[in-house]
């Protein structure tokens, strides 16, 4: 049996569910775009993909990784459930995106970031009410020690994943948003430069050489920084 999500665009793989001896997995395949996308695209973007499932292997609300079964085709596990997109607004209770935030912490610290996150249609709902995430053909992993260049891409889209939430939240149940989360929303991830890159190394710097990490807490509030630990 195979049911179709999605087929069209030349530059997105065809998505369908295959039924393997009972058990339905998602199969994302580019066999049928033109050259230019099969090869420059998915091969690449596949690859990319496979490489992030493995690692995330056995996190829970991942689905599981099959393999790929060429260099244009890749299949996961199939989670029953909508994508977020197809929801209404109210349907999802606080606790679904204090769990969406514990895996996104969970995503974080094997030191990757989603950065495909603000299209909802990547966040899936389960049947069972828990939260998935799916996608990561965009996603990367934070570079070594002296890539700078990258892990300071890797820092911004670390704020992006968390600002996909608040969209999420916008969309979906806009009264849980907290006044914090619209600011840091309103400003994007761009104007929250200065904080982004302070927060990790260089603000413990900081406060060690001058000790102002006191008096620098409320303005970094005010400028609308989400917290990465809460
Ligand atoms: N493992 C899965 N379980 C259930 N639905 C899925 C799964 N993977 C993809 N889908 C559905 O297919 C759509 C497209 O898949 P996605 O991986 O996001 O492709 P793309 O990289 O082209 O955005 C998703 O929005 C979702 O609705
Ligand atoms: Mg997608």
């Amino acid at each position: 049996m195979r049911k179709t999500i999605r087929e069209g665009y030349p530059w997105k793989p065809d998505v369908f569910i295959l039924d393997i001896d009972g058990k339905q997995v998602v199969v994302k395949d580019y066999a049928a775009k033109p050259f230019f996308f099969r090869f420059f695209v998915g091969a690449i973007s596949n690859r990319r993909e496979a490489l992030i499932y493995r690692k995330l292997r056995g996190l829970k609300g991942i689905p599981e990784y099959i393999g790929l079964i060429d260099r244009y085709a890749i299949a996961v596990g199939y989670i029953p459930g909508r994508n977020a997109a197809e929801l209404m607004s109210g349907e999802l209770p606080p606790s679904f995106f204090e769990k969406l935030r514990a895996l996104i912490d969970a995503v974080h610290e094997q030191g990757i970031v989603l950065c495909d996150l603000r299209n909802i249609k990547n966040v899936i709902v389960g049947d069972d009410g828990e939260p998935y995430l799916i996608d990561f053909a965009t996603a990367f992993q934070r570079g070594g020690r002296f890539n700078f260049l990258k892990n300071g891409l890797y820092r911004i889209f670390y704020q992006d994943d968390l600002l996909g939430i608040v969209k999420l939240k916008r969309n979906c149940a806009p009264h849980l948003v907290t006044a914090e989360e619209e600011l840091a929303f309103e400003k994007g991830v761009f104007l929250q430069k200065e904080a982004i890159f302070l927060k990790q190394k260089g603000r413990a710097l900081l406060r060690k050489l001058f000790g102002f990490g006191k008096i620098d807490a409320p303005r970094r509030k005010r400028r609308g920084i989400i917290n990465p630990k809460g």
